[in-house]
């Protein structure tokens, strides 16, 4: 089994169908050149049959990436997948993603097709958008809540028709991480030519396990592509995070060991920008690009952060593009920060006398003031002349 896991950004797709997350056409292709830069592996740019600024925003993308691949969403129809293929002429790298749902309650209720009328159509549509790419992405919606033996079938199938991605999205976000993980391994097991195809795993956030349910389809399932967005923006809970994801992978690669082209240090300059961009607001605390994701209050930790890094970060601010680390001067804080922050400063104390009285002001400030910025430092130990 390969080594290499795909990262296979949606934001301009998936993440885009979050209410009131549209993008411009001009946006969409400011935030494809940022997930060049982070090294994607795939761009899925958006659903060139949705509208006519879609497929114009797939178009600009598809001619200006190079070092990635370029993606079109289609539905399992001959139309679709014409548009797709139309919009991702000029692309180094074009990937069609055609879908159609599998789970009894889809087929039923909202195709209203019987399980032999979807296989057919499957079929026909892998076949159909071979004509046009030869990489073929086929996702069975709601595959989660698919009847096992018909997905198999479905998934046998497409592949038999040059499927090169077979997508096992857990569309509603219902998965359980080990029960996900183990999904994924029986379809690879069952499936007989499983082998010809790389298996991808996409999931939504419903639960909030988005992230964990994706791990898990690739630490036990064996997937070897990831689907997700910057900020886990998405329908509804939103999909995935990517740079939780990743981070993951990188951070406990003693455990994954799996090689991740995306180059970290561009995380967080694409999620301000897909933040800027669609105006979704990054929670202070969340994790890896959250303001507070990096920041240490209280005096315990900043004390074993002085002492050494690791006490209490397990990655470097740095290493997702962050200028540092913080450091947050407030009430928490103890007098070996207020030190080390005073030389930052640049401000001599002459005793330790002088830095215990300037602690002592600092501290009552801080009981007045959540966090304690330098200018009040600089403004405190001046008024009170404590240094020159
Ligand atoms: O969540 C989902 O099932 C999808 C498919 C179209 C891949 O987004
Ligand atoms: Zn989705």
């Amino acid at each position: 089994m390969s080594d290499k896991l795909v990262i296979f950004d949606t934001t301009l797709r998936d993440g885009e169908q979050s209410p009131g997350a549209s993008m411009t056409r001009d946006e969409k292709l400011r935030i494809a050149r940022q997930l060049e830069r982070l090294k994607v592996d795939v761009i899925e740019a958006g659903f060139a049959a949705s509208s006519n600024g879609d497929f114009e925003a797939i178009k600009a993308i598809a001619n200006t990436i190079k070092d990635s691949t370029v993606c079109s969403l289609s539905r399992a129809n001959d139309r679709d997948i014409t548009l797709a293929a139309d919009a991702l002429q000029g692309a180094s790298r074009a990937r069609i993603h055609t879908f159609i749902a599998t789970s009894p309650v889809h087929m039923e209720k909202k195709l209203r097709m019987t399980p032999e009328q979807v296989l057919e159509q499957a079929k026909q549509s892998v076949r159909f958008a071979r004509n046009r790419v030869a990489d073929i992405e086929f996702s069975a919606e709601d595959a989660y809540r698919s009847e096992e033996d018909f997905l198999c079938r479905v998934i046998e199938a497409v592949i038999n028709e040059g499927a090169t991605t077979i997508n096992v999205p857990d569309t509603v976000g219902y998965a359980i991480p080990e029960l996900y993980g183990n999904f994924i391994k029986t379809l690879r097991e069952r499936v007989p030519n499983s082998d010809k195809a790389i298996w991808s795993v996409h999931c939504h956030n419903d639960l909030g396990m988005a992230v964990a349910n994706s791990l898990a389809g690739v630490k036990i399932g064996g997937a070897r592509q990831i689907e997700c967005t910057i900020n886990g923006l998405g329908e509804r809970a939103g999909n995935c995070s990517l740079e939780e994801v990743v981070m993951a992978m990188r951070t406990r690669r003693d455990y994954f060991d799996l090689d991740v082209r995306v180059d970290a240090t561009q995380i967080l300059a694409a999620s301000r920008m897909v933040s800027q961009t669609t105006g979704f607001v990054v929670q202070p605390n969340k994790a890896i690009v959250g303001a507070n994701a990096f920041a240490h209050a209280s005096g315990i930790h900043q004390d074993g952060i002085m002492k050494a890094r690791d006490t209490y970060e397990i990655m470097r601010a740095e290493d997702v593009g962050w200028s540092a680390n913080k450091i947050i001067m407030g009430k928490l804080s103890g007098r070996n920060a207020f030190k080390q922050r005073l030389q930052e400063l640049g401000v001599q104390m002459d005793s330790e006398a002088e830095v215990n009285l300037a602690f002592a002001k600092f501290k009552e400030l801080a009981d007045r003031k959540s966090e304690i910025f330098d200018e009040d430092i600089l403004a405190l130990v001046s008024e009170e002349n404590i240094a020159q």
